[in-house]
């Protein structure tokens, strides 16, 4: 097997003496130079199917021209104005849009910020004026960023936290239903995590100081874990019934990755405050907290304000990114393509026992790789396996919660490239199984 490990071994090496080892996720050893669609170019020139949206921040593809297009007229005529002291247009354009979109009819309004982590903070800030309560709660394996207050909510790994502490107090985590490993009917495993937490709220947090529940209506990092309906509907109505805010965590599930605008819709949903960030702006820095009217009257300036948010290069990027999913039928093609990927992958489950899950909606989905399909044990050498195989054959995916491999192309991709991944899959599936990937590139992927 030709395994393209090497390239621009020298930029790396360099860059090992000086970037941050916090700040870098061991998967592969490349140095993106260019990219178009769903592909993206290293330095040597080697393409590569992106079947990881740069973690879900292109769904419009790389590289869109209409996005790049505005990037570069704004950028002519207006990089910087600090949106705490100043408005202009794309500002005002992008929060109406933005409002519109969210689910539910109540008016919204729109705080933006930088990144999911600082709208997760956002959020958090805001539901704590808004009621007066203290706590929130949040679920077991979420990953809600890296900022004090998101590293606080998140449970997903140790290595965000190990020497961090003490993080913000009052987050409190209970389980989230995971159908595929928790015991018993889709309906039981959503009804014990509603009477985990109901039980909490009984037993040890008084739910008079509950502020809001952080919901991912899709766990992404987690897994890409799709919870029963039930489950959102009980939350719902358990926030509903006791004052509690419900926040929809739509970092990673919203503009269109799930085949609607917002995941939130595919459970009719309607949060009270949701939060968006990543894809928003094709890749230029823009999150935001998009909240019923009511509640953004309870927090003044400068209680959430960034320097650089929204400003208008960021905005002009959300804008037409906004146009491409709407104009382009972005979330028409992700929920056809991914269906035509479920069933192929559906069809890759039933001749390689080492998957043990299939997961997901529009192109968010997973494939849970087992060392036996009855104990479901997690196989994190087959997804290290699997995606190093992958990568030699210039696809590129990368695994989550260590056995899931994580299938998330961009909104553009089409049938063709849909197909040249699962062939792809398939092939690579067939090596790692068979032992056919060299130690090294086994090894040489840390992943997370
Ligand atoms: C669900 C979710 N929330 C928040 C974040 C954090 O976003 P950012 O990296 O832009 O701070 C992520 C990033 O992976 C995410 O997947």
């Amino acid at each position: 097997m030709t395994v393209p490990m090497t390239g621009s071994a020298d930029l790396l090496e360099r860059e090992l003496k000086v970037l941050s080892p916090a700040t870098r996720i061991g998967f592969f050893p490349v140095v993106v130079d260019g990219g178009a669609g769903a592909w993206f170019t290293d330095r040597e020139g080697r393409r590569f199917l992106d079947f990881h949206s740069m973690a879900c921040v292109v769904n419009t593809g790389h590289g869109h021209p209409r996005v790049v297009r505005a990037i570069q007229e704004q950028a002519g005529r207006l990089v910087h104005t600090n949106s705490a002291y100043a408005s202009h247009e794309g500002l005002v354009l992008l929060a109406e849009r933005l409002a519109d979109l969210a689910p539910g009819d109540a008016p919204r309004r729109v705080a933006f910020g930088l990144s999911g982590s600082d709208a997760n903070d956002g959020a958090l800030k805001l539901a704590r004026a808004a009621t007066g309560r203290p706590r929130v709660i949040a679920f077991r394996h979420a990953y809600h960023g890296n900022t004090y207050g998101a590293l606080s909510l998140s449970a997903v790994s140790l290595a965000m936290r190990r020497g961090f502490g003490p993080e913000v107090p009052g987050v409190h985590h209970v389980d989230f239903p995971d159908v595929y490993r928790m015991p018993g009917p889709a309906d039981a495993v959503a009804d014990r995590c509603l009477a985990q937490l109901r039980d909490l709220l009984a037993a040890s947090v008084p739910v008079e100081e509950v502020a809001a529940v952080f919901v991912e209506p899709i766990q992404g990092d987690a897994g890409i874990v799709v919870p029963p309906r039930r489950f959102l509907d009980g939350l719902a109505g358990l926030c509903r019934d006791n004052g509690i805010l419900l926040v929809a965590e739509e970092v990673q599930t919203g503009a269109g990755r799930t085949g609607r605008w917002f995941a939130s819709e595919l459970f009719g949903l309607e949060p009270d405050i949701l939060v968006a960030g990543k894809a928003l702006g094709s890749g230029l820095p823009v999150s935001a907290v998009i909240a019923d009217a009511r509640l953004m009257a309870s927090w003044s300036a400068p209680g959430h304000v960034f320097s650089t948010a929204a400003n208008p290069v960021c905005a002009a990027a959300a804008l037409a990114t906004l146009d491409v999913i709407d104009e382009e039928g972005l979330t028409a093609n992700a929920a056809a393509m991914g269906e035509r990927l479920r069933a192929g992958l559906a069809e890759l489950a039933a001749r390689h026992p080492a998957i043990g899950d299939v997961r997901g909606a529009g192109l968010m989905y997973g494939l849970d790789l087992v060392t036996d399909p009855v104990t479901r044990r997690r196989s994190r050498r087959l997804a290290a396996a699997v995606s190093a195989a992958c990568f030699s054959r210039g696809l590129y995916v990368t695994f989550l919660r260590g056995s899931v491999l994580r299938l998330a192309p961009p909104l553009v991709i089409d049938a063709g490239e849909i197909d040249l991944a699962l062939d792809i899959l398939d092939a690579s599936l067939a090596d790692a199984v068979q032992g056919r990937v060299p130690e090294a590139h086994i090894s040489a992927v840390v992943g997370w």
